[in-house]
């Protein structure tokens, strides 16, 4: 019952525009939030369905249910795996089953469909969220992708070896994975492929987090030992990311201005064996960038709250469309003001500013602007193998999204401060990779024999994998139970 009041209460604050129905689930503390955001989505994606079906039987009055708990409730029952509540509820709801499957059958028959997902309207036939691939990320502070292979196989997964195209990632079945072709400590399963209760989730030696959402931490790319300041970092995946890349040295900064948003970070992070981390609740954009404290920041990764509109169940908010602009306006000006300020911490060098929206407004408009304002910061241009590009004329920047890339919708771009009077030159020689570009000048302070200072010339191509395969021979643990 607690799930179905929960669900309901979720849909109603959503429709009041209190919030993303991710934020509200995740804040909702409720025992099971997989389940909970499931059924909410699922739910929201049948709305016309489910509603056409409960006023024509009306449900309403027979069981003096309120809208959105008669929703959740005739999904369960008619589409999702069956009510998951006993006692009275059940009663009542087993009483209408016939009538409501026989409006469900009529409205299938209307349409000459059988399935009920061909009852949805083609934009909510899109790719759905269990559809996309499952990405695991191995947690390099805890394991490392070799054993994690090697756990995994001796469980009776079936190890394909590293994809080399896109379809790779779309062809897997049962219990088969590859290594993702883009994104180094990244295995992907087929979808809806669940780790949740897995050991090696619960234990921390992976991490479920979209491919997409992985790659701000890997563009920022931190040195091993450097100061990184993480601005919205809550609930944390982008963070325990960067802490992996830095190898627990150096420190980083992380904020948030959501306590309970916070507290779960601080979780997840002691279940990722994150180290380096200062937390703080506050608002980054009072948080001081002259202050001493920050006064060897390097790095900066912002993720700022957007509309959540790349998340494949968020795609369609229901807003009318004015309402979707004003909303839409405000989040891109709370999106330029923190880019702005990020950029005003004297010794930054490389920002990575990403958001899980689709909208122009939110990305590219945003970046934009603030280069516009900041002649001192200029665009890396990214990975160009990657399959989706930034909006012209910003296609330095990467999206990525379920058709094109099979993740979620995302935007991400890499700033860097440019060398003063270096502009001409620096066009000529910059990487093409999203690797950190040479006008970062700084001696590794650290005793990690694979960290070569970061010298005026391009970093020879292959850098990068060296150091990561170096980190991956260090003595990293087994698996606790291996
Ligand atoms: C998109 S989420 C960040 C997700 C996070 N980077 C991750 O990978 O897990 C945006 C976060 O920004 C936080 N936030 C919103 N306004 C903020 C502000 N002014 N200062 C700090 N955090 C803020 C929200 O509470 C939310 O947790």
């Amino acid at each position: 019952m607690a799930l179905y009041l929960k669900a309901a209460e979720i849909l109603d604050r959503v429709e009041r525009k209190e919030g993303a129905v991710k934020t509200l689930v995740y804040d909702s503390k409720f025992q099971n939030i997989k389940q909970l955001f499931a059924l909410v989505c699922e739910t929201q994606k049948f709305n016309v369905v489910l509603q056409d079906i409960i006023i024509t039987t009306k449900l309403l009055k027979d069981t003096k249910l309120k809208m959105n708990l008669a929703k959740v409730l005739v999904y369960d029952l008619l589409i999702g795996q069956g009510l998951k509540c006993g006692g009275s509820w059940k009663t009542m709801m087993m009483k209408h089953r016939s009538r409501l499957q026989a409006e469900l059958a009529r409205m299938k028959v209307k349409k000459k469909v059988s399935r009920n997902v061909d009852l949805l309207s083609s934009s909510s036939q899109q790719i759905e969220g269990n559809q996309l691939p499952r990405y695991v990320r191995v947690n390099t502070l805890k394991t490392t992708v070799e054993d994690v292979i090697d756990y995994l196989k001796r469980e009776g997964f079936l190890y394909q070896g590293q994809a080399s195209r896109l379809e790779d990632l779309n062809n897997l079945s049962g219990k088969t994975f590859v290594s993702d072709l883009h994104l180094p400590d990244l295995l992907v399963f087929p979808p809806k492929m669940d780790f949740h209760t897995h050991f090696l989730y619960q234990a921390g030696h992976i991490i479920l987090q979209d491919k997409a959402s992985c790659l701000p931490a890997y563009l920022l790319n931190p040195r091993v030992g450097a100061q990184v300041l993480d601005a919205c970092a809550a609930p944390g995946n982008k963070t325990s990311h960067l802490a992996a890349i830095m190898h627990n040295k150096g420190k980083l900064f992380a904020f948030d201005l959501d306590a309970k948003r916070l507290s779960t970070m601080s979780t997840l992070l002691l279940r990722a064996g994150v180290t380096c981390q200062q937390l703080a609740n506050q608002d980054f954009l009072k948080v001081d960038p002259k202050s001493p404290e920050y006064s060897n920041v390097e790095y900066i990764l912002l993720d700022p709250s957007c509309s959540g509109s790349g998340m494949v169940c968020l795609r369609d908010s229901g807003a009318e469309p004015q309402e979707e602009s004003g909303r839409l306006q405000a989040l891109a000006a709370f999106q330029l003001r923190c880019l702005n300020h990020a950029l005003l911490f004297p010794h930054l060098q490389r920002l990575v500013y990403s958001t899980c929206s689709i909208h122009t407004q939110e990305n590219e408009e945003v970046v934009s602007a603030c280069l516009q304002q900041n002649k001192e910061f200029r665009l890396v241009p990214l990975k160009p193998e990657w399959p989706e590009r930034g909006l012209p004329p910003l296609s330095q920047c990467l999206r990525a999204s379920p058709e094109r890339t099979l993740t979620h919708g995302f935007f991400v771009a890499v700033l860097e401060r440019q060398a003063v009077g270096d502009e001409d030159e620096r066009t000529q020689t910059l990487p093409q990779t999203g690797e950190r570009s040479p006008v970062i000048t700084h001696v590794d302070e650290t005793d990690q024999p694979t960290q070569m200072p970061i010298s005026t010339k391009t970093k020879p191509a292959n850098s990068k994998t060296k150091r990561r395969r170096n980190r991956k021979k260090k003595n990293k643990p087994k698996p606790e139970s291996d």
